[in-house]
Formats: structure tokens, sequence, C-alpha cells
């Protein structure tokens, strides 16, 4: 007797996940290729799940060329990537000025304003942006957006001194952030600490607030106790977004 036909293997519908990982190793990919070039010797590392696609690439562009790199980490996870890639670890100390740094975010409008500090690394972040001669960001579909607070809707991330805290948040309040509120690991472990032993709030603004972030920016800079804000307003030269179908979105 003939034997039962046998099911031909079925391609794999991506998961969610999947295409989400794919998007941001796209985006990473591509920046790369297009901005860290061989002349390219000090070079920022950020911070997220975007940033490991940007590691990735580069350690694919050969040994030849990054023997003769350093890289500067914009926190603990990515001195660990650095490190665990066996590339050459430099401190933003020794180099204070880079080639190129590249950086997810948590959200980017139309002028590339981003907000960042999601992962409470903002401040360090924002030293590297400022201190590279380009900063390009790399991010997955779900982060563009028009205006910030669309689609990031936490509010921005604010590093705060830990014994300022709560005179920030009160101002914060009454800037126009009402529910600006003292980011938690968890209500056992108590508030996240940032790399540099500092608290984070986070602050959500109405839209007309959210439109103009150089000045929200400004004004929250401007309370006691803020050690950085997670507005990156007129710093990134570009930025890649991976989309869903397989293409790259550059801003
Ligand atoms: C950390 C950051 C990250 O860059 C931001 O949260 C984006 O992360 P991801 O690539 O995981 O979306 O600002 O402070």
């Amino acid at each position: 007797s003939t034997p039962p036909p046998v099911a031909a293997p079925q391609p794999k519908v991506p998961s969610p996940v999947t295409v989400v990982e794919q998007a941001k190793r796209l985006a990473a990919w591509t920046a790369v290729d297009r901005h860290v070039h061989p002349e390219h010797k000090v070079i920022g590392i950020g911070s997220g799940s975007t940033v490991p696609y940007v590691v990735e690439r580069i350690v694919a562009q050969g040994k030849a060329v990054n023997k003769d790199r350093v890289f500067i980490p914009t926190g603990f996870q990515s001195k660990e990537l650095i490190v665990n890639a066996k590339l050459l670890l430099g401190d933003v100390d020794q180099y204070p000025m880079l080639d190129v740094t590249i950086d997810g975010a948590d959200e980017v409008d139309r002028d590339l304003n981003a907000i960042k500090g999601g992962g409470a690394c903002h401040l360090r972040e924002k030293v590297l942006a400022e201190a590279a001669d380009t900063f390009v960001i790399v991010a997955d579909y779900r982060k563009n957006s028009e205006v910030l607070g669309t689609n990031w809707t936490k509010g921005v991330p604010i590093e705060v001194a830990p014994f300022a805290y709560a005179k920030v948040l009160q101002n914060l309040h009454l800037i126009g952030s009402p529910k600006a509120t003292l980011r938690m690991a968890t209500a056992k472990a108590g508030p996240v600490v940032s790399d540099n032993g500092n608290f984070v709030i986070d602050a959500p603004f109405p839209e007309d607030m959210m439109r103009d972030p150089y000045t929200l920016l400004t004004r929250i800079k401007m309370l006691t106790g803020v050690v950085e804000v997670g507005l990156f307003c007129h710093m990134a030269k570009a930025a890649y977004f991976g989309n869903q179908d397989g293409s790259v979105l550059i801003k």
C-alpha cells in the first residue's frame, strides 16, 4: 500500500516579537553601514534592546578595522556588550571627542527630537550624543511619530538627585505634569537607581507642551535637583526605523 502523504514544511509565520526584533536589526545594520566608516576610530555605543544589533554589525566589519578602534559605552549594559564582543573599551573622559554615536530611542518626532531614558541611561547617552560628530538613532517602527508623547505615553524620563526628588516632583506637578511619578523597580525594591546613583521621574505632559520639546526641556532643566532630562532636541543627524515589511524608513 502507498504511504500517506507527508505534509510539506510550512514557512514559519513570524510572531510579533520576531517582527519587532527583525525591524530593530534592520535599522541597526543600515545605520552602521551608512555611518560607521573605517576611518572612524572612537565610537559611542548606546543602551537598550536595539543596540546589540549595532554591535553585531560593527563586529561584522572585521577584526582588521576594529583593532584600531575604541568603543565608549553609555552604561553597564553597553559596557558588557563591548567587552563580550572583544572590542576595546574606553571612557568619555579619555576620549571626549567621538566620531559617531549610535543609540536607540523611546520615540522620535518629525524634527528628529527624541525621548530617551526608558532604560534610565539618558544622562550618559546625552553626553555621548553631544560629544559625537554624528549622532544617529536606531529603532523599530513603533518609535516613529509626529509629536513626542504620542506612542511613548509613560512621560519624559528625568534623572534627579535622590535627596531632591520630592521637591522636583512637586515642581513638575506645578509646571504641567500632575501625573509625574518616581520610577520604581518594584514596590519592594524601591526606586530605580541609575548608573550614576540617581533616581528617575517619569513626567507625562500635555500635547501642546510636547509639541515644543525644546522649551519644555529648558523649563525642566531649570528645576533644582534635576540632573538630566530625556528630551534630546536638535541632536540626531538621522533616525533609522525598521519596518514590519522589511524596509527601513530614514528620517
Ligand atoms: C535607555 C534608552 C534606550 O535607548 C531606549 O529606551 C530605547 O531602547 P530600545 O532599543 O530597547 O527600544 O534611552 O535609557
